[in-house]
């Protein structure tokens, strides 16, 4: 029987049991409203663990002051039900008070400077501390083996390896591979802002992607300036189609600056607004893939 916890007291001493018999834990953080994205989470983190605990929490320090905290979607006996369904063992369910039991924003925090001043960074000033600080204090809370996280948000999957490495949290990171719609459309809990039409338009995005890595892998030895002129033509063709889009980049992986010509692992990342809805997604390849 699957159960929902709301005190770090009540987790803390749930986790100490599981541990005394030798169990693995892995922790699924969420912000909820959970879709088939969030439970391929829990599926992976079965092959991973013994007991899944997946946090349900919408961090208020993540989002900007214009952004739509009040508005995000809390739907935790929904949630509840996909969860229990999915196999999952334990939901810690926390609310602000219990998260920031001092006040907003906390005295400590933790930053990671040069991922959190490019892309979704540089667009949202904050979100990343946000995110890293919440993080820390679920590993913190949770103490798991192992955490699994979408690779949709590649960005956040980054600051997450880079903190566990650099704080040395003794935890193993897995990035899950994106889930998308028939049209391609990347899987997320904001999707459903989307009217009908619009979420049909969305699939352009992915499209779009697509015929950058067909480019870049015709196009082996591309220059820093053909690269920009195509990411600058890629975004055009966005617009041109009633996205507003806020960066269109090719990047290394490993830590997202511009990449050289001797780099092969890239990622091509994308924030476009369709409307008042911010989309993300994001497209890897390897310089060695077949076009
Ligand atoms: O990806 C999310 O849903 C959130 O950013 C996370 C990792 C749960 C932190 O609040």
């Amino acid at each position: 029987m699957m159960k929902i916890i709301f005190h770090p007291q009540t987790l803390r001493e749930t986790i100490n049991q599981k541990r005394k018999e030798n169990k693995r834990i892995a922790l699924v953080p969420t912000m909820g409203n959970l879709h088939a994205g969030h439970l391929s989470l829990v599926e992976q983190a079965k092959q991973k663990s013994d007991v899944i605990v997946t946090s349900i929490f919408v961090n208020p320090t993540q989002f900007g002051v214009h952004e739509d905290f009040d508005r995000y979607p809390r739907t935790l006996e929904q949630d509840s039900q996909l969860l229990e369904q999915a196999g999952n063992h334990i939901i810690f369910a926390p609310n602000v008070k219990t998260m920031y039991p001092n006040g907003m924003p906390p005295l400590i925090e933790v930053h990671a400077p040069l991922l959190d001043s490019l892309l979704c960074g540089a667009s949202r000033p904050g979100h990343f501390t946000g995110v890293a600080t919440i993080v820390s204090k679920l590993f913190n809370l949770v103490q798991p083996d192992v955490a699994i996280f979408g690779e949709k948000d590649f960005q956040q999957l980054l600051v997450i390896r880079r903190l566990v490495s650099e704080l040395a949290f003794p935890i193993e990171i897995i990035g899950a591979p994106i889930l998308r719609e028939a049209n391609g459309l990347a899987m997320s809990s904001r999707n459903q802002y989307l009217t009908a039409e619009q979420r049909a338009l969305a699939g352009k995005i992915y499209q779009q992607l697509c015929v950058s890595k067909n480019w870049l892998l015709a196009e082996k030895n591309n220059t820093a300036e053909k690269i920009s002129a195509h990411c600058q033509q890629a975004a055009e063709q966005l617009n041109q189609l009633g996205f507003q889009t806020d960066y269109y980049e090719i990047r290394r992986q490993s830590d997202l600056q511009s990449p050289q010509v001797e780099d092969k692992e890239l990622v091509i990342l994308v924030a476009t607004k369709l409307g008042s809805t911010r989309l993300i997604d994001n497209l890897v390849l390897s310089m060695g893939d077949q076009v």
